[in-house]
């Protein structure tokens, strides 16, 4: 009877470590990681609205996109350029202004993240001319932003391929 329950646990167990391994494995080589992920942000800030209804050029907000490998999102000052004037009234924008005088950074949650082990160079590919959408999608109609492509090597790897822009496709390339 003993024996039994504690051969039935082992089971239970061994059957569990083969669903994450399996779970781990599929995760891996699965055809994409988070495609589609838009976290509510704590500010509903809207690309459709700036991007699109008012034009805003991305690279305003995200000034390093040309100069370096990351784009970063802009600080709360590039907000305050407008929004010292623009609605104050809205409880958003009060809770911007906070942020803004307190010095503390809005706690924006990361969308596009990949693995450590990679590398990945904005500048570069705005260089060759590569543009926003083709990785972003139609940024100016989001309301809420999201990860359009599913960013896994390859995906990377086919467009590096394609031969009109005949980029390196070595290991070293992206992992270095
Ligand atoms: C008025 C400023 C502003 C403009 C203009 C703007 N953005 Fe953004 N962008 C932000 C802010 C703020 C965030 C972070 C909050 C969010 O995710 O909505 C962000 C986030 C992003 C992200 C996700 C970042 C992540 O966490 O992975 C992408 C991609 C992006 N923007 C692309 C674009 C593109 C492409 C354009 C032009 C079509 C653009 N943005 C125009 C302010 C701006
Ligand atoms: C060749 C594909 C590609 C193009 C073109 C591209 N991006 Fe990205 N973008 C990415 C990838 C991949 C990431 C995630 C990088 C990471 O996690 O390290 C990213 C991340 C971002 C982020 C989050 C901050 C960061 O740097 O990690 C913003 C903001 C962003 N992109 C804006 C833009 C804007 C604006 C443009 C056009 C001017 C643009 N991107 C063009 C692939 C691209
Ligand atoms: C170039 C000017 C400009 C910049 C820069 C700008 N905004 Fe705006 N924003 C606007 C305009 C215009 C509106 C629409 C106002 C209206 O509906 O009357 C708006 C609306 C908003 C709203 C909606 C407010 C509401 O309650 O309806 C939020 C939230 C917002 N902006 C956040 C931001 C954040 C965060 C940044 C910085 C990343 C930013 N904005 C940068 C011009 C700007
Ligand atoms: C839409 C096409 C496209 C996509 C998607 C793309 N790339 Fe590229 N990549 C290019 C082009 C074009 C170049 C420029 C090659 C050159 O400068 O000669 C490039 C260059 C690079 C470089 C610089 C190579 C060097 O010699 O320094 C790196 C690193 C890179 N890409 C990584 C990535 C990674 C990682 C991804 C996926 C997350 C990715 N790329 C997705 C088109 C793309
Ligand atoms: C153009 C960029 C690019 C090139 C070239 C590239 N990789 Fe990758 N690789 C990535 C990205 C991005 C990821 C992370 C996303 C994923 O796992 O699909 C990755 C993930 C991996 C992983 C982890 C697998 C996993 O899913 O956890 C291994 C192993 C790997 N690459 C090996 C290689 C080898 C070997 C080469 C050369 C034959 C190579 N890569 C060339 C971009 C690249």
């Amino acid at each position: 009877m003993n024996t039994n329950g504690s051969a039935t646990s082992k089971l239970i167990v061994f059957v569990l470590v083969m669903f994450l391994i399996a779970g781990g494995i599929v995760y891996a080589l699965g055809p994409a990681k988070n495609q589609g992920y838009a976290p509510i942000q704590p500010i509903p800030f809207s690309h459709k609205l700036h991007a699109g209804k008012y034009g805003i050029d991305c690279r305003y907000c995200h000034y390093s996109v040309e100069r370096s490998r990351h784009a970063t999102v802009p600080p709360e000052n590039v907000c305050m350029n407008c929004h010292r004037f623009v609605k104050t009234d809205s409880p958003h924008i009060k809770n911007l202004t906070e942020h803004f005088n307190q010095g503390k950074p809005i706690a924006w949650i990361k969308v596009h993240d990949l693995p450590e082990f990679t590398y990945f160079d904005h500048k570069r590919h705005i260089a060759r001319g590569v543009q926003c959408n083709m990785c972003h999608g139609e940024v100016p109609d989001m309301e809420r932003i999201k990860q359009f492509a599913p960013l896994t090597m390859g995906w990377c790897v086919n467009c590096h391929r394609q031969p009109q822009y005949n980029a390196p496709t070595t290991c070293d390339t992206c992992h270095r």
